[in-house]
């Protein structure tokens, strides 16, 4: 069965959503496109929360964001427990994101990147697995540190 992947934007990230949809289809995944829809302003937050409930509900093990730095889109999905955004902006930090933090939400800095980076970036997170070992140790520190609070 294919793997649905959620995916969202605001009006700063939707052509590269679009092209990032594609290209997962491409891929053999089915993505779920929560929007946007066109190029409208519209509020991250109401995207970012959409996708990010998802995987906080275990309806997908793994989510796309999108918007202009996506530093907004990154805020708003890290409130939802379980959920690892990781904003990337190379291959390089995309392939850390996976390795070292078992990021489950890719986010996307739309208005600092091309496409074809676009692409390398979300094919480098798909395929690169968690490295597990220490990194495991430290990941689990993330929620155990919220719960002492
Ligand atoms: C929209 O102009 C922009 O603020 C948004 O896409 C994002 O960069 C917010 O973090």
């Amino acid at each position: 069965m294919r793997e649905t992947i959620p995916i969202g934007a605001d009006h700063a990230g939707f052509a590269l959503k679009e092209r990032l949809v594609a290209e997962l289809r491409r891929l053999g995944f089915e993505p779920l496109d929560l929007g946007v829809h066109n190029a409208d302003a519209a509020d991250y937050p109401d995207y970012a929360h959409d996708v990010a409930a998802r995987v906080e509900r275990g309806e997908a093990a793994r989510a796309v964001l999108l918007c202009g730095t996506g530093l907004g889109m990154s805020y708003a999905a890290n409130r939802h427990a379980g959920v690892r955004a990781a904003l990337t902006w190379n291959a390089d930090i995309a392939r850390l994101a996976r390795q070292h933090n078992d990021a489950n939400v890719l986010v996307l800095p739309a208005r600092f990147i091309s496409e074809e980076e676009g692409v390398e970036i979300l094919r480098t997170w798909l395929t690169t697995p968690f490295e597990g070992g220490r990194h495991e140790r430290r990941v689990l520190k993330i929620d155990q540190e919220r719960r002492q609070q």
